[in-house]
């Protein structure tokens, strides 16, 4: 059948396009750059994509959309966005709790000393003009008095810069400051111009991005955004099969990301009043699907077994290459991957917080929609990666969120009353992760809930759709809203994501042949790492039970990690030599994993 084409607008965001009619809503609202929520990477099976057609005419309700939608809403036109495809012009209105959510990003890491060797170093010059006694051409004239005024060997010019080379000699007087990467020129500035490194930790839901005076090594700026591929699916794997099933290959989710960098590059020199043209150098750390996602490497072998990268060496690309728009020659770096689910990201973390060099045996921990654990004895490596999915992002939880204003982040139950903290003091609307980890903690102190994860009787307990919940905040106190409960489905999705983190703590313990009483520091990292209630992790079994003072939580030290890599030519070395030292464990794989998990979902 002919494909037409239908012109559709989502409000109240007020974008509109032309929409093929083989492309489903949730396609198009992605095409156009709406940040609609798709945890199954529009499978039809998370029922997070409602949206409600106002007018028009859109494709029948499927099985799935009749099952999930009640009969009045289907009467008021309202679809999965995933499931409808338009059969003419149609005007749609997207609900804000169908938007992906603005969240807490955390940028705050550890301060790491290290005294500047960045790769790009900055050359002021001066030329004389040229005259009929002096024929040479703009890029050889700029190239000899930059050899011979500072004693460099330089022997070529990106050829971006040269596009724009001639005028820009000529407005600045024959004077310029060159941006030099080893033997290259990447940039061309006005003298004396500020030299600016971008460091970014491109995170499965979040990016961190830092802007750094490459000279001082000092960090000018940061800041966090969500990362809005998160449209294309909650998790890693949802991303990728959404990706891999696209016929063409899907530039969408790269293009995606790619347009939040350059906005957020530009977000970051607008603090310093500096401009994207002043960043020479870029480096990006993530896992190895945001890192093969972002450079456009095949992704289909890396969602299946046996979960093989593309790359997992150091790679430096234009950053043209992948599309963003900073300096014209600027090159991106991306340090080495260790494994399918072990990025660059795990790599900047161990090196910021020092661990080759570390004494004695630390446990380092980036808990996120997937963990990886290192277990580090005298500077000897190994780790593991735990699929420990979303549900400490709030998903899959009944009443679960992100970490915005009003989640309740921290709580208390005191004689079978609860005490709370939401975000911003706002009014709560449900629970973040550390919210999350809390309440299944001080049910489990209560006796309300029992090793095996089963909640008894309490006054606040309930049964509610055929399940029992405990009731947090109950509707009178929210005024007649719903009230905001942890059901006995939450526990369960909950002891899988402990029982994933503690399995790789385990599996790591026994093929060194340690005990988890042998660890001596235990470094959380990360930004739900850094706002748990450490206690409330050890309470439920997802930490081993040391005391609270061997724990330390340093903020988002793959951040920090990314900075120094921005920096120091050294610090990029020992992370190439680090990363080929560490050895990885494929968990599943391992002995006795099945049994390991089993215990480890336990609680307490
Ligand atoms: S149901 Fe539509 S994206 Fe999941």
């Amino acid at each position: 059948m002919k494909t037409k084409q239908y012109h559709v607008e989502f409000e109240p965001i007020g974008r509109r396009g032309e929409c093929p009619s083989d492309e489903s809503l949730l396609e198009a609202a992605h095409r156009l750059g709406i940040e609609l929520v798709s945890l199954c990477g529009g499978r039809g099976t998370c029922h997070r994509c409602k949206i409600q057609v106002l007018s028009g005419k859109a494709s029948s309700p499927t099985a799935s959309e009749q099952e999930h939608l009640t009969p009045e809403e289907l009467a008021n036109g309202y679809r999965l966005a995933c499931q409808a495809y338009p059969l003419g012009d149609c005007t749609v209105h997207v609900p804000a709790e169908s938007l992906t959510a603005p969240q807490r990003t955390q940028v705050e890491g550890q301060q790491v000393k290290v005294t500047p060797n960045p790769p790009v170093r900055a050359y002021n010059i001066e030329m004389s003009p040229p005259s009929l006694s002096d024929l040479r051409a703009d890029a050889e004239r700029m190239v000899q008095a930059l050899n011979q005024q500072r004693g460099v060997s330089c022997r070529s010019v990106d050829t971006e810069v040269l596009r724009g080379l001639s005028p820009l000699l000529r407005s600045w007087d024959w004077k310029a400051q060159l941006s030099v990467r080893g033997a290259e020129v990447v940039a061309v500035l006005p003298p004396a111009s500020a030299q600016l490194g971008l460091a970014i930790d491109l995170g499965t839901t979040k990016i961190a991005g830092y802007l750094v005076d490459l000279g001082s090594g000092e960090t000018l700026a940061a800041q966090g955004i969500m990362n809005p591929q998160i449209s294309y699916g909650e998790d890693v794997i949802a991303r990728l099969s959404r990706v891999s099933r696209s016929p063409s290959g899907d530039t969408g989710a790269q293009k995606l990301v790619v347009e939040a960098i350059d906005r957020l590059a530009a977000d970051l020199c607008a603090m310093i009043e500096a401009r994207p043209e002043n960043i020479v150098e870029a480096v990006v750390v993530g896992n190895t699907a945001m890192h093969h996602l972002l450079l456009r490497l095949p992704v289909d072998q890396l969602g299946r077994s046996p979960f093989v990268p593309a790359v997992s060496g150091p790679m430096d690309t234009k950053v043209r290459d992948v599309g963003l728009h900073l300096a014209p020659g600027a090159y991106l770096h991306t340090p080495p991957n260790i494994a399918g689910f072990v990025g660059g990201d795990h790599v900047a973390m161990l090196l910021a917080t020092d661990m080759p060099r570390r004494n004695g045996l630390v446990l380092a921990l980036d808990i996120g929609t997937n963990t990886e654990v290192a277990l580090v004895r005298n500077g000897e490596i190994a780790s593991v990666s735990c699929a420990s999915g979303p549900a400490f992002e709030g998903a899959h939880i009944k009443d679960g969120m992100r970490a915005a204003p009003g989640a309740i982040e921290r709580l208390r139950l005191v004689d079978n009353s609860i005490e709370y903290q939401t975000i911003g003091g706002q009014p709560p609307v449900g629970l973040c992760g550390s919210g999350i980890l809390d309440a299944m903690a001080q049910l489990y102190l209560a006796g309300v809930l029992d090793k095996s994860g089963r909640l008894g009787d309490h006054p606040r307990v309930r049964s509610r759709a055929g399940q029992r919940e405990f009731v947090l905040v109950s509707e009178e106190e929210r005024d007649g809203r719903p009230a905001i409960c942890i059901t006995q489905g939450d526990i369960r999705e909950l002891q899988l994501a402990k029982g994933a983190i503690r399995t790789g703590i385990n599996v790591l313990l026994e093929s060194t042949g340690c005990s988890e009483q042998d660890i001596e520091e235990v470094v959380i990292a990360g930004a739900f790492g850094s706002y748990i209630d450490v206690s409330s992790a050890v309470t439920v079994g997802m930490l081993p039970p040391l005391p609270l003072d061997r724990f330390h939580q340093v903020g988002n030290a793959a951040g920090t990690g990314a900075r120094l890599v921005l920096t120091s030519m050294g610090k990029r070395s020992e992370a190439q030599a680090m990363a080929r030292r560490i050895q990885y464990i494929e968990l599943t794989t391992a002995p006795q994993f099945h049994d390991t998990f089993i215990k480890a979902t336990q609680i307490g």
